[in-house]
């Protein structure tokens, strides 16, 4: 956001019950019809969205509003998360809202305006229902087609958001166009950060400027090199699927403590991410072990970067072992890994991010170096030292791809396509 484009309006007050950063003003306020969010990560585009249609739900009645995402994992980890936090943090909102429907997922307010959140199949599944309000959530996980039948059926306005890590449907088809605004916001907007979560996202820029650019500054970029794009979607782990291992990287303060579960079948690989968080203690690991019904005979293969946690989890009866060390582990375990079709839960949110964003360095002339970027690993980091450890490679350099005895729904390659 320039400064000129800063709406510069003194008179306006927060609204009661709210805390609210400029890129709320900015939704809040705009009279376009189509209100374009390119943001880097954590500049509160989300956050101010919903506030914005909070406001706009309790002031005017029976509105119908609804916040579309790509899946509903997606909106579950991020949109829907971000909107119970505003309602539970401001009692003057709760006064409003009659109720919040969680299987239906719908706000409901008294003056008979609701929220709806929503996941769309195709563009036949969008042409059902209409309403006053629409927000594409993470705007470049959703097909054009589908953005166009909701758009058709939307009276008021619609709020889109979404980081510009490549041109998309909302770069050819509206930014320019009449009666859209765009605003371009990155976390130096978001005045609810900790000087730590400004810091790691600034140091983008020594790992990889292609990912600043986007990520740091909400510019569009080109990020090419991805390294990893043999994995697709699927609804669940099948029931005949055989556990390899868990495995786990630690974080602690700036960095996520990452587990997943990785099985095999048919030649196939399938990963479930269960827990990503930050703060979390040695105890607190074994802890969510337990929580997330991790069985005690279950190997776990952890970074060996850390061998006194590894001791420590070991004492509290946890099968746990390091991962394989060695000069050229990390781009063995790639190419291990780059065998096989991957097929990632749809639950597990915070691995497809760090999938979509696992790339290649490049030097300062935009080179691509044979090493990934050190950043947004905490899910990948485990999946590498489960394949060092565990997957093996035969000597003609192939690893077996046996083709599915039988056509199986999850295998969803076909259902979802390739991200
Ligand atoms: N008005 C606010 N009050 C309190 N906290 C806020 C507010 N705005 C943003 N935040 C905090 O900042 C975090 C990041 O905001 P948000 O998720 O909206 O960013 P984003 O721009 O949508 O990021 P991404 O592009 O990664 O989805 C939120 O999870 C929340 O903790
Ligand atoms: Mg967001």
């Amino acid at each position: 956001m320039t400064d000129e484009e800063i709406i510069t309006d003194i008179t306006f007050k927060e609204p009661e019950g709210f805390h609210c950063s400029v890129i709320f003003k900015q939704n809040y306020l705009s009279t376009a019809h189509i209100v374009v969010n390119q943001g880097g990560t954590s500049s509160g585009k989300t956050f101010a969205i919903e506030q914005a249609l909070f406001c706009i739900a309790g002031e005017n009645p029976k509105q119908v509003i609804t916040i579309v995402g790509q899946d509903i994992p997606n909106l579950k980890a991020g949109a829907m998360r971000d909107a119970l936090n505003i309602y539970s943090s401001s009692q003057v909102l709760q006064a409003k809202i009659k109720n919040y429907n969680k299987s239906d997922r719908i706000f409901e307010f008294l003056n008979g305006s609701i929220i709806e959140f929503k996941s769309y199949d195709n563009s036949q599944d969008a042409k059902s229902g209409k309403r006053d309000y629409l927000f594409i959530n993470e705007a470049n996980g959703l097909p054009w087609d589908v953005y166009t039948e909701l758009a058709l059926r939307t009276k008021k306005r619609i709020f889109i958001d979404y980081n510009p890590n490549t041109g998309f449907w909302v770069h050819e088809h509206l930014i320019g166009k009449p009666g859209v605004q765009l605003i371009v916001s990155d976390h130096r907007h978001n005045p609810f950060l900790t000087p730590e979560v400004h810091g790691k996202i600034e140091a983008l820029k020594a790992v990889d400027v292609e990912l600043w650019k986007v990520y740091a500054r909400g510019l569009t970029g080109k990020i090419t090199g991805l390294i990893f794009d043999n994995w697709y979607i699927c609804e669940s782990i099948p029931a005949e699927a055989r556990l390899i291992a868990l495995g786990l990287d630690f974080g602690f303060t700036n960095d996520e403590t990452g587990c997943i579960e990785l099985y095999q079948q048919n030649g196939e690989l399938w990963v479930n991410e269960l827990f990503y968080e930050t703060g979390l203690t040695n105890t607190d690991i074994s802890s969510k072990l337990k929580e997330v019904g991790v069985n005690v005979n279950n190997e776990i293969i952890a970074d060996s970067a850390e061998p006194k946690s590894i001791e420590e989890l070991k004492r509290m009866g946890w099968r746990i072992i390091a991962s394989k060390k060695g000069a050229d582990s990390i781009k063995n375990s790639i190419d291990i890994l780059k065998r096989y079709k991957i097929n990632v839960t749809g639950s597990s949110v915070n691995l497809r991010n760090e999938l979509n964003r696992y790339k290649w360095r490049t030097d300062a002339t935009g080179k691509t170096i044979n090493e990934p970027v050190d950043s947004w690993n905490h899910l990948i980091d485990p999946l590498r030292y489960i394949a060092l450890n565990k997957l093996k490679i035969n000597k003609a350099g192939n690893l077996q791809s046996r083709l599915p005895h039988r056509q199986n729904k999850q295998q969803t390659g076909t259902l979802y396509g390739l991200i």
